[in-house]
């Protein structure tokens, strides 16, 4: 079977933070996450609401704030300062997109560093471009852990990450690079204005789909046994389904599952993957708060 199980590595992650967040709550520390969404886009819901249930479940207290769509950026700037000071929050996330008005960049630098489980705060993305000890980001996080858990051999390999983002294309890029004991993989960064995508990721040993795009990797595009990480979640309506739409990802499943000598799902991959780095990340976060107590 080459199919990774996002699902069961990611159930296997959470449970690792439910035994460490018991051991903190034995001695008076529940950790805890501020959940905060602006606005009302569908797949923003679903991936909040997720990870709230996920908080429960690992026994992570989590502090949800809903702000309408026309919320002032200073009033979310007002939530994420209280929770700064809030001792019992150890983590602060602002799911993104946020509303065209607000100035995203200002957001994420007005939550405090040591409460930033998502890595994404400058002085945090510095941090993992320096390869200091900081949080890292939760989906390129949870990629290379997918890839550690599947034993996948990246040192030496060729790795194509297709995409730029700052929250998967460029961290998932650096973490690829990293030195030994990391990943220690020559990495390629494709994008919008690449020419001829597929003269790359045909000589690519490991190939990171995150364009946002379905159908943007077909089999002919990928080398036989490559392994094939889909982080796209794109909704595509369909009228048989009770929602009314189905998720697909970046990759064309059904032609490249057969070339490939793994490949994720969507769903079922990744996604799962970022949750359980959240937990981890929040966790740590509390481990870290209690330390300094
Ligand atoms: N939007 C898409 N992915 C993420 C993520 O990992 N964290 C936050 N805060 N927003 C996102």
């Amino acid at each position: 079977m080459n199919i990774i199980d996002g699902k069961k590595i990611s159930s296997e992650i959470r449970a690792e933070a439910a035994k460490k967040a018991s051991l903190l709550a034995g001695r008076g520390v529940i950790p805890g996450l501020a959940v905060i969404l602006v606005g009302d886009n569908p797949a923003s819901i679903s991936y909040v609401t997720a990870k709230e249930k996920a908080c429960a479940e690992v026994g992570i207290r989590s502090f949800p704030v809903r702000l309408p769509r026309e919320a002032s950026q200073e009033e979310l700037l007002g939530h994420i300062s209280a929770f700064n000071s809030n001792p019992d929050v150890h983590g602060i996330l602002v799911q993104l997109p946020l509303p065209e008005h607000i100035d995203e960049s200002a957001v994420i630098s007005a939550i405090s560093p040591e409460k930033d489980v998502d890595g994404f705060h400058p002085a945090n993305v510095g941090k993992m471009l320096l390869g200091e000890d900081a949080p890292l980001p939760c989906t390129p996080h949870g990629i290379i852990e997918l890839l550690v858990r599947c034993g996948v051999e990246t040192s030496g390999k060729h790795a194509v990450v297709i995409g730029r983002s700052n929250i998967v294309g460029k961290p998932v890029a650096c973490l690829l690079m990293r030195r030994k004991p990391g990943p220690n993989a020559t990495v390629t960064v494709c994008h919008t204005g690449t020419k001829n995508l597929a003269e790359y990721t045909r000589c690519a040993d490991i190939v990171i789909a995150a364009a946002g795009r379905p159908g943007t990797v077909t089999a002919d595009m990928i080398k036989d046994g490559a392994v094939v990480i889909d982080v796209g979640v794109n909704r595509i309506p369909d009228q048989s389904r009770k929602s009314g739409f189905r998720l697909v990802g970046d990759v064309d499943f059904q032609s490249v599952a057969p070339k490939a000598s793994l490949i994720t799902p969507v769903p079922g991959g990744v996604g799962p993957m970022t949750i359980a780095m959240l937990m981890d990340n929040t966790v740590k976060s509390a481990e870290r708060a209690a330390r300094l107590n």
